[in-house]
């Protein structure tokens, strides 16, 4: 009796694992996010950007909370925090729903934020520059 107990905590464990584990890695993912203005959503200035910067930004350092709290370690859109919200997080690793997300959008989403989302707007902590730092580590790390 105890055996199976134990055996059906650990099944349920299990599942509930991979669950959770798959939760922030839907992909493709929905997506409904206003796209940037055109003349935004053109733009790249990654080629003069630091990525470990944008690492740093991305870790530790952004304001008001780190990218990785909801966007995830490995940005899967798998953070803590991320798991509570509707939508999720962007998961930049998933090449299906990146494909269509140029350096521009990524820069205007970051810099305004996603109205009605968990995603807020970051232009008033972050330096333009620092954005573009930001979306050059996202983009050289994860987006295929
Ligand atoms: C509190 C949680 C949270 C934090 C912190 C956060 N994001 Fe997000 N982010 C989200 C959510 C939720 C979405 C999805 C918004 C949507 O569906 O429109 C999102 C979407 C995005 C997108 C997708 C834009 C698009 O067009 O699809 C980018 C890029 C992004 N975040 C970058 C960042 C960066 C860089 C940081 C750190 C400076 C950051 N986010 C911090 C929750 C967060």
């Amino acid at each position: 009796m105890k055996r199976l107990m134990t055996l059906t905590l650990l099944a349920a464990f299990t599942l509930f694992a991979v669950n959770s584990a798959q939760a922030g890695a839907e992909c493709p993912q929905p997506r409904k996010t206003k796209a940037a203005p055109s003349n935004i959503a053109g733009k790249d200035e990654t080629d003069k950007a630091d990525a470990a910067n944008g690492k740093m930004l991305y870790e530790k350092t952004a304001k008001p909370m780190a990218c990785k709290n909801c966007h995830g370690d490995k940005g899967d859109g798998a953070g803590k925090l991320g798991a509570a919200l509707k939508p999720t997080p962007r998961n930049f690793a998933c090449a299906e729903t990146m494909k269509d997300i140029s350096a521009g959008q990524m820069f205007h989403v970051i810099k305004h934020g996603s109205a009605g989302t968990g995603m807020a707007p970051h232009g008033k902590t972050l330096k333009d520059n620092e954005i573009w730092d930001v979306v050059k580590y996202i983009r050289s790390t994860w987006v295929r």
